[in-house]
């Protein structure tokens, strides 16, 4: 073959490269572009091809040879053999295929922006984590007790919920809290009130539960309160900022949702994403802070810090926190000790605030330009707060047909339609514009309002 077969080595995909030589030579044979009897170069020739060390291609052979899918013959070389291997059930990593999208800019909403170096609060939370050795047993299933005990200062600090630890479970994020809820607390069949559009993860995770959905209209103010049905059980809500068209339900509707909730015995599920994230407006009270008899409220690291830490909390009554546990304890499903430690040293250093700060000087910036640039084509609305606006377009764009434009542009943005269950309203784009650097952010603006008006 010498080398007529286009092998690419990618040092910066996280595999080892001999993995992505075996991977490749695997995938020519399949495809048929590597015949049986095929003569394979030389290990030290096709190291010195790739410029890679001959180590890589010898393993990567031995890799083939160990699978049946070349064997050596001697004095003669090395050969594609005429038994095609079985295929592993389980589909292979294929380095050049791992992030179809990482060329794109990116303005999908729900992800924060991480400076490329980490900072020394990080550093500082992980050297402590570092020194420490773990725990010897099993921790608690509700999470550290110096950590619920923290965040129970953290939600009563900057959310107003008056809690101690025994409120307070520790979780890997908001759908994981979600899903452990539903588990616990809910049957098959029981009804639950969606916000329509609403967060995809939550009806997924409520299909899942074979629950059944009811699709709740929203407005520019969020939840349509007036619109609940009494035979809900549950209602999955985004109070701070509806997710994804950005109202902060007001006050009124909050009383009246947790009056609606007592009345009925339905319990109310609080997904506060974003809500550190608010400009130039008053903070509303949490629905926790209302009632945590009848309210469920769900916090998450993951538009603070990141989504990929995988923490978060979910703030309860006592009861409600000790039956989830109990179930956890069963299941051994929580965040592991070095999560929660460094968790814990972020919080008692201020970390996790001064995040919260920085995140807010850098978005509001950013929001301002993000709305000037899209207001000519569209209503833009759900600016007050979070990492992302939603742009309404007019009755008869095609919402799919433009975020398919923009990204053979270069820009990923989510159609509003894909949020949307029944309950009819505009297309739109939900753009996020936190995850992008400044000038990506800029960039892919640009971009997408020249798409826009090619309209
Ligand atoms: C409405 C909503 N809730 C919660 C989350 C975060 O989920 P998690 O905490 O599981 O990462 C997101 C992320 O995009 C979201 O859009």
């Amino acid at each position: 073959m010498e080398s007529s077969l286009p092998l690419t080595i990618d040092r910066a995909a996280g595999l080892p490269l001999h993995l992505q030589l075996a991977e490749q030579f695997r995938a020519a044979v399949l495809d048929g572009r590597l015949q049986a009897g095929h003569r394979l170069p030389s290990t030290r020739d096709l190291a010195r091809d790739l410029s890679v060390s001959r180590s890589v291609t010898q393993a990567a052979y031995d890799q083939l040879h160990a699978e049946g899918w070349i064997e050596g013959r001697i004095g003669a070389g090395t050969f594609v053999t005429d038994v095609v291997p079985l295929q592993p059930a389980v589909r292979r990593h294929t380095p050049h295929l791992a992030n179809p999208d990482a060329e794109l800019l990116t303005l999908r909403p729900g992800i924060p922006y991480i400076a490329p170096a980490p900072d020394p609060g990080w550093r500082r939370a992980w050297r402590e984590v570092s020194t420490q050795s773990p725990p010897r047993g099993y921790d608690d299933a509700a999470g550290l007790p110096a950590l619920r005990a923290a965040l129970a200062d953290h939600v009563g600090r900057v959310r107003g919920i008056a809690c101690g630890p025994e409120n307070v479970l520790v979780t890997n994020g908001t759908v994981h809290g979600l899903r452990l809820l539903l588990t616990v607390t809910r049957q098959a069949g029981d009804r639950i009130a969606i916000e329509d559009p609403g967060y995809l993860n939550a009806v997924v995770a409520a299909r899942d539960h074979r629950l059944e959905i009811v699709d709740v209209p929203v407005d520019e103010d969020g939840l349509q309160v007036d619109a609940l049905t009494d035979d809900a059980t549950a209602v999955y809500v985004t109070p701070s900022h509806q997710y994804p068209l950005g109202g902060r339900l007001p006050v009124a509707r909050r009383n009246e949702l947790i009056r609606w909730a007592r009345r009925t015995g339905a319990q109310l599920i609080e997904d506060d994403y974003d809500s550190e994230f608010r400009y130039d407006v008053a903070p509303l009270p949490a629905l926790a802070q209302l009632d945590l008899e009848r309210v469920v409220h769900l916090g998450t690291l993951s538009k603070t810090l990141s989504p990929a830490l995988r923490l978060g909390w979910l703030v309860a009554s006592e009861e409600t926190v000790d039956r989830l546990a109990t179930f956890r304890a069963n299941s051994g499903d929580w965040p592991g000790w070095p999560m929660q430690a460094a968790l814990l040293a972020m919080l008692r250093d201020g970390y996790l605030d001064q995040a919260v700060r920085r995140g807010r000087r850098l978005y509001a910036d950013r929001r301002t330009h993000t709305v000037a640039a899209l207001s000519p084509y569209g209503q833009v609305i759900g600016q007050d707060a979070g990492l992302h606006v939603t742009l309404l377009l007019p009755d008869d764009a095609d919402d799919l047909r433009i975020a398919a434009a923009a990204r053979q542009a270069g820009v990923v943005v989510a159609p509003l339609s894909e949020y949307r269950r029944s309950v009819p309203g505009p297309p739109g784009l939900v753009i996020g514009y936190a995850t992008p650097s400044t000038s990506d952010l800029h960039r892919a603006l640009t971009i997408l309002t020249e798409v826009l008006s090619r309209r």
